[in-house]
């Protein structure tokens, strides 16, 4: 049983190596290509970076991982870029070339991440052939970190590359494309199994006969377990490859998202509908969390901080469930039971979620409170839909995430403010329900108090960022 993929332009079959083994380890230990680096095998520094190239020749995508979070199988049928690819002979590629001219570079451990994440950035298709702009360059970098350079030559350096169009033949490995490496269905070794189905039913069937199977989409959650705790995972069945899984509908009334689609997939159509959750899903991780994470293992996960749930659960999003028994929908709403308690059942994974279109007269925000902007999980996420006419709210949906055991709507405060003036005082007022509705943990993130005195104080955000407001606040903020 072998599983196959291309590193820097060469066909690999793997035998007899435990799927459990992250592509970093595979990378560093099996291949020795060094270049790629563990800085913290949780996904946070960036040092483990590589690039997965997809796509026909003339319409190739070059995306950034982290190859830490990515168990080996994640490579099936992948063409990988590693560091070691990028230079021909002596000619080195022009972010590696730009990184040493500008002096990017000091001890070196954390270099060849920020160039392949910079390699990325230079063949991306929605940057390439522009100026590139600092946010672009903030973004692209927010995943990497160094410790004794300083990020000002790295910024210089991405600048100076990155904005000039690549052409499709730069560097060797990644440049064009070739025929595709088989993907396997299935791979066995060190009495693990990866099963990666192709199409529903047959998904279905896999938990079915395996209801204890861990699902695997990106991994970005999952994969700490090979990562970090180096547990040996049973049975995984990979998500990754199941068609109907990967589908996004653009239809007239809803947008419909595939368990397994990325967050950098569904984000274009996601920032055209609902640009502040876009804001949001831009700070979810890194790009290169981004590239490999999804919105079906966001709320697979269940967790309490998980940043799309309350945006979920204030669009009213409905969930569709599949299993071999056939499909079965529910609001979001409805899914998550208790802490990491979900409405699953035994053999039933999430196919898609449903997220209504906007509708006239609402506006929907999310703000997402956290220590540092990027790289950082929330203490408290509050999603608001907000209908007003003639001076009065007339309809309010609203989620918080930090503030209980699940992601959950605040009925008290919807209650409160439905019918209230659309002033900022008459808001301030109706948020103090949001008392009635939750009753926060402290934690090392944030204590109860500082949570309660957030999510109030949102509705103040929320008036003026909707109002347009920008003279001092006329109100008191609630402590
Ligand atoms: C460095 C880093 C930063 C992060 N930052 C954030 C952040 O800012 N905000 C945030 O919300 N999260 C963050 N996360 C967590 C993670 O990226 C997200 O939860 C992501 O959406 C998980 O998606 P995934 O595809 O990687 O899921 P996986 O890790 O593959 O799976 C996650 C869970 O969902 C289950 N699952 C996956 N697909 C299905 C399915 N189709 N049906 C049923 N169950 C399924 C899995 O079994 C597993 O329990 C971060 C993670 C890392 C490592
Ligand atoms: S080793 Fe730090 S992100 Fe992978
Ligand atoms: S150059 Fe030393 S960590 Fe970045």
């Amino acid at each position: 049983m072998t599983l196959e993929f291309h590193l820097n332009g060469r066909r690999h079959a793997v035998r007899d190596v435990p799927p459990n083994v992250t592509a970093l380890d595979y990378i560093r230990e099996h291949l020795r290509l060094t270049g790629a680096k563990e800085g913290c095998a949780e996904g946070d520094c960036g040092a483990c970076t590589v690039v997965l190239a997809a796509g026909p020749e003339g319409g190739r995508t070059f995306r950034a991982v982290n190859a830490c979070l990515l168990t080996l199988p994640h490579l099936n049928g992948a063409d990988v870029l590693t560091v070691e690819g990028l230079a021909d002979g002596d000619g080195l590629d022009p972010v590696q070339a730009a990184m040493a001219d500008g002096d990017g570079t000091q001890c070196g451990y954390c270099t060849p991440g920020f160039v392949m994440a910079l390699y990325a950035l230079r063949r991306g298709p929605e940057e390439i052939g522009g100026e590139i702009d600092p946010e672009t360059v903030h973004d692209a970098l927010a995943g990497n970190l160094c410790r004794c350079t300083g990020y000002r030559p790295i910024v210089d350096a991405a600048v100076k590359a990155c904005g000039e169009k690549a052409s499709e033949e730069a560097g060797p490995g990644g440049g064009s494309a070739h025929a595709p490496a088989r993907a396997t269905d299935r791979y066995e070794a060190g009495g693990q199994a990866f099963l990666s189905p192709t199409g529903l039913d047959e998904m279905a069937e896999a938990l079915a006969d395996n209801p204890d199977a861990y699902i695997l989409a990106g991994g970005t959650d999952l994969g700490l377990l090979a990562a970090k705790e180096r547990q040996k995972l049973p049975v995984v069945i990979h998500t990754g490859r199941v068609a109907e899984l990967l589908e996004i509908r653009d239809e007239p009334d809803h947008l419909e998202f595939g368990a397994a689609v990325t967050y950098t997939d569904a984000l274009p159509l996601i920032g055209r509908d609902y640009p502040s959750f876009a804001t949001l899903i831009k700070r979810i991780g890194s790009r290169q969390i981004r590239n490999m994470g999804t919105i079906g293992g966001n709320i697979g996960n269940a967790s309490p901080i998980g940043d799309t749930p309350p945006c979920l659960i204030a669009l009213d999003a409905v969930l569709s469930l599949h299993s071999r028994d056939g499909p079965r929908r529910m609001p979001i709403e409805d899914f998550f039971l208790d802490y990491r308690k979900t409405d699953l059942r035994p053999g039933e994974f999430i196919r898609s979620v449903r997220i209504p279109k906007p509708k006239a007269g609402e506006a929907f925000r999310t703000y997402k409170i956290s220590k540092r902007y990027d790289q950082d999980i929330s203490s408290v996420i509050g999603a608001y839909r907000i209908a007003v006419a003639d001076g009065a709210v007339r309809d309010a949906r609203i989620a918080y995430g930090g503030m209980a055991a699940t992601p959950k709507r605040a009925r008290a405060c919807e209650a409160a403010i439905t019918g209230s003036a659309w002033r900022e005082d008459a808001l301030m007022e109706a948020a103090r329900a949001v008392d009635e509705d939750f009753e926060p943990l402290s934690d090392h993130r944030a204590s109860a108090a500082y949570r309660s005195m957030v999510a109030r104080n949102l509705f103040a955000r929320l008036w003026r960022d909707i109002s347009g407001a920008d003279e001092p606040l006329d109100v008191a903020l609630i402590r």
